[in-house]
């Protein structure tokens, strides 16, 4: 049953990650972190699709390549619990056990999506679901680690907002036991 979905989630994701597809163990990926509060504003994918189109332009990024609807949606699944995990519990599966909130103040200093984005509104983006798509993606390490490299330099970055709610550098071991890169 799970092998079919991530049949056809692999297959759904093919256009726009078949780099990633190789290189996937799905036996590790079932059990996952917990999951994050459910939106009760939460739109269908559709909507959010659409909210989101005229932000982004025609469907391309940066370097003009088209972009994959369903990649996006995974990623910001990611990027929700990376947030999250700057004010509480990280969801990965080896916590730092010592976690504390690497923010100034964890109640109304929170980093939010514009922080970074500042072209498309991603905080419209509703609370995205675990599925077997995301959990490929999860235990794919080299496409976390790149994505997770990306978001902390960003973090750190005195060019973009979230780095003055930090009460200093933020580095993998802030919410990884031991650095995953090793
Ligand atoms: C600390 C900076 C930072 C914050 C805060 C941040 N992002 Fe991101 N986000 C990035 C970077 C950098 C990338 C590009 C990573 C990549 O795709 O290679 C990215 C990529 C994404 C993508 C994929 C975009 C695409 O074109 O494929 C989505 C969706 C996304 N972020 C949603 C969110 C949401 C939702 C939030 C708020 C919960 C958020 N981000 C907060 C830095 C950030
Ligand atoms: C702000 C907290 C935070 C920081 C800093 C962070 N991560 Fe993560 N990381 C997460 C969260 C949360 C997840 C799990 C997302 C989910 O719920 O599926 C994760 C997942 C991962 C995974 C997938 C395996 C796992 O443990 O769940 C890898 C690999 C990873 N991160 C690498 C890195 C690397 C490399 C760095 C440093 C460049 C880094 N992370 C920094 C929060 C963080």
């Amino acid at each position: 049953m799970i092998r079919k979905l991530s049949v056809l989630c692999c297959f759904s994701l093919l256009l726009g990650c078949s780099q990633n597809s190789e290189n996937v163990n799905t036996g590790e990926t079932l059990q996952s972190g917990p999951k994050p509060v459910v939106d009760a504003n939460a739109r269908p994918l559709a909507d959010s699709a659409q909210a989101e189109a005229p932000a982004v332009g025609p469907m391309q990024n940066r370097d003009g390549a088209p972009v994959d609807p369903q990649m996006m949606l995974n990623k910001a699944f990611f990027m929700q619990h990376f947030v999250a995990a700057l004010y509480s519990k990280p969801t990965n599966q080896n916590p730092n056990p010592k976690w504390t909130s690497p923010l100034k103040d964890a109640q109304s200093g929170q980093v939010v999506c514009g922080d970074c984005h500042t072209k498309a509104d991603m905080s419209r983006l509703p609370i995205q679901e675990s599925s077997p798509a995301i959990e490929k993606l999860h235990a794919n390490k080299e496409f976390m680690v790149d994505l997770m490299t990306k978001w902390v330099a960003r973090l750190n970055s005195g060019e973009f907002g979230a780095k003055m709610k930090l009460k200093g550098e933020v580095t993998c071991t802030t919410c990884h036991a031991t650095d995953p890169r090793q």
